[in-house]
């Protein structure tokens, strides 16, 4: 073994603090891995009176533009957001550095002139813990899966919403109380809109749909409901028809190859698929490949130790290709596909109708689906005095389709209220 190679660690919270620490016990474990030993040079952070067990208290430093200048063999962004995190990078890795990140939310945005930026200055630029956690899936889907052909990855990429909606489901906990649990335990953003409104999902969807697709997506790309819109009713409908509400990250081929679709929102799927049983905070990716059939990912997507077991791959796999000379020339986008909108995608559907219960208006109902060629799957009717409840889902259409549909159903007079509408996922058509 020769000289160290130097690791600079910009951010000392939630994940720089584990990614700290366990570079520090695992020293000579990596050492071996890699060839050579490996140096933490500092951990920049805003305020360096908090306390950091596991993070050496000489190494702290408030000179982040420093630190980012260093020419450290391997600079970890583990700050997030866009500024200062991208001037940052992109200084490391003019300054010769390789780069390991977490941060989705600026890899979905300025993914593509990154990438540009490292190729130029021949050095990597890898992110696996950006999108869920602790999951080893980005290397797959760029390495393993580089001979197949994906046609779609189903996932619940995010944490927060993933303990939320299943404590909802499950315990029938209240949204605020579980949300502030998801906070103390390190899970939910800075921000917890980024996870409750599906930013935190949009930007993994845009990433997973980038390298599966051979294509540059970012967020602005990807269609997005949060998990806000999911009432108390869709929960008790979802329950009563055997299936589970998530918040799914979805990418897919549409049927005519001609581009790709990346959407967030809240889906039922079935308690038969396997993602229904991912709960609290994990998460899990399902992989439609044309060979290699159904694959799936599972794991912690979040939390401070599972996030920096991800960052140390990174940074092993960077510091093995330092010490052979060798630069990661893997990402591509050649495939250069169309992105649709949320109007092309094709899914089936569930409505939740308030009803007049008169004689006819089932038939009126039925002929507004018939006249936007949406098929009925179901019909659950559950009569009260001179109102129904009608729990309604449907075989494959496309969101244009049903959007017509429904406006068509608001306008009915017998209708008198549209009270949920959601996509259902993962049964066959
Ligand atoms: P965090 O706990 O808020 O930590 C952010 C760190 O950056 C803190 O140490 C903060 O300093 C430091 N920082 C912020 N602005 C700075 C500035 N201008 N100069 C220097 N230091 C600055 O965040 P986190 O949860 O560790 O997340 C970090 C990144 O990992 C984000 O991109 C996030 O999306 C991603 N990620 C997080 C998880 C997770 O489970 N938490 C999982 C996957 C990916 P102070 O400590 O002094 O405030
Ligand atoms: N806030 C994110 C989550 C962290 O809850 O999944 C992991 O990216």
């Amino acid at each position: 073994m020769t000289a160290p190679l130097t690791v600079a660690l910009l951010g000392g919270g939630t994940v720089g603090a584990s990614v700290a620490q366990l570079l520090g016990e695992q020293a000579e474990e990596l050492a071996a891995r890699i060839g050579r030993p490996i140096v933490l040079t500092g951990v920049a952070v805003r305020n360096p009176d908090k306390a950091r067990p596991g993070v050496p208290a000489d190494l702290i430093t408030t000179d982040v533009a420093a630190l980012a200048a260093s020419g450290a063999d391997i600079v970890v962004e583990v700050i997030g957001g866009i500024e200062p995190a991208k001037t940052l990078i992109e200084t490391a890795i003019t300054n010769g550095s390789s780069v390991v990140t977490a941060n989705k939310a600026l890899l979905a945005a300025h993914g593509a002139s990154l990438h540009a930026l490292a190729e130029k200055h021949g050095v990597d630029l890898f992110y696996e813990a950006a999108v869920a956690g602790a999951i080893p899936l980005l290397r797959p889907l760029r390495e393993s899966l580089a001979g197949d052909t994906v046609r779609r990855v189903l996932g619940i990429v995010n944490g927060t919403t993933n303990f939320i909606l299943s404590k909802m489901y499950n315990d029938g906990a209240d949204y605020a109380t579980v949300l502030k649990q998801a906070q103390d335990l390190g899970y939910a953003e800075a921000d917890p809109t980024a996870d409750v409104e599906g930013f935190d999902s949009a930007a993994k969807a845009a990433i997973l749909a980038g390298l599966a697709f051979h294509t540059d997506v970012t967020s602005d790309d990807v269609y997005r409901e949060g998990m806000s819109t999911v009432s108390a009713d869709d929960i008790a409908a979802a329950r009563a028809m055997g299936m589970v509400i998530k918040l799914l990250a979805i990418a897919e081929l549409s049927e005519d190859n001609s581009g790709v679709i990346v959407r967030v929102h809240p889906a039922m799927i079935p308690v038969t698929h396997p993602l229904a049983s991912v709960r609290d905070a994990f998460n899990a990716v399902f992989v439609e490949a044309e060979a290699a059939g159904d694959v799936m990912f599972y794991g912690r997507g979040a939390g401070g130790h599972p996030t920096a077991s991800s960052v140390l791959g990174d940074v092993v796999v960077a510091a093995r290709n330092r010490v052979a000379g060798y630069v990661d020339h893997s990402h591509s986008t050649y495939a250069d596909l169309k992105v649709l909108t949320i109007g092309d995608a094709q899914t089936s559907y569930y409505l939740n109708l308030q009803v007049a219960d008169e004689p006819g208006v089932l038939a009126a109902i039925a002929n507004e689906f018939a006249k936007h060629e949406v098929s009925i799957q179901t019909v659950l009717q559950d009569g009260h005095g001179n109102s129904a409840n009608l729990v309604i889902t449907t075989h494959h259409a496309t969101d244009k389709q049903l959007s017509e549909t429904v406006e068509g159903l608001r306008g009915l007079s017998a209708v008198r209220e549209v009270s949920g509408v959601m996509r259902v996922e993962g049964r066959a058509n």
